[in-house]
């Protein structure tokens, strides 16, 4: 896999030092974060490449950025009730991810970033990012429309309470196959 993460240690600059969310991250094989306190995940746009490299689940693709790939997959899978572990990166096309963050980066999104990605054969570039304001190609703003999921960490598939995507099946598994950063 040619998933590049980074972990930013407490370094102050990025992530503020002071923070404590008293929850345990439960990262597994992120090196040890050495404490109780969530080790930060950045994400950049190497975090990203593609989408073909993840798992497929029903009709998404799933990676963890922080090496826990069966963590999320066992959420996935509905072997383990949600919410998915930290370092889980979703995506059902090329141009949209959800990645779940360190418990504490953001209690009203349960922790999602939200990412609106440009693809080209020379990788990725984020055109969008962030909790509650990252939109999608139509206007429509990610979080708005995922937070009706509350049942299910805020992943829509298609009975969990969200408003349908305006583009079918088959334009879904165009866009995955037709990722223009794979091989
Ligand atoms: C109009 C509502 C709406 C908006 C806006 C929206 N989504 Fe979704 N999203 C959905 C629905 C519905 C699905 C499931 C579609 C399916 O499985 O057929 C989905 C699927 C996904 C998935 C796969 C996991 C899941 O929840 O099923 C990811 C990841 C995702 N969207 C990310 C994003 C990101 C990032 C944005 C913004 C850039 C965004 N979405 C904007 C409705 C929306």
């Amino acid at each position: 896999m040619k998933i590049v993460w980074f972990v930013a240690f407490c370094t102050g600059l990025v992530f503020g030092c002071g923070e404590t969310s008293g929850v345990d991250s439960g990262i597994a094989g992120n090196g040890g974060s050495g404490g109780a306190q969530s080790t930060p995940i950045e994400v950049t746009e190497a975090s990203f490449d593609c989408i073909l490299e993840g798992t497929k689940v029903r009709k998404f693709y799933v990676q963890n950025l922080v090496g826990n790939l069966e963590g999320s997959l066992a959420v996935a899978n509905g072997a383990v009730d949600p919410p998915y572990p930290p370092g889980t990166l979703l995506q059902l096309v090329p141009q949209e991810a959800m990645v779940k963050r360190e418990a504490g980066f953001s209690p009203e999104t349960r922790d999602w970033e939200f990412f609106f990605l440009r693809i080209s054969s020379g990788g990725t570039t984020i055109v969008e990012r962030g909790r509650d304001e990252a939109e999608n190609a139509f206007g429509g703003n990610c979080f708005a429309c995922h937070s009706l999921a509350t049942d299910n960490d805020f992943i829509c598939e298609t009975d969990n309470g969200c408003d349908p995507l305006m583009i079918d099946d088959a334009f879904i598994e165009m866009l995955q196959v037709g990722d223009v950063r794979c091989d």
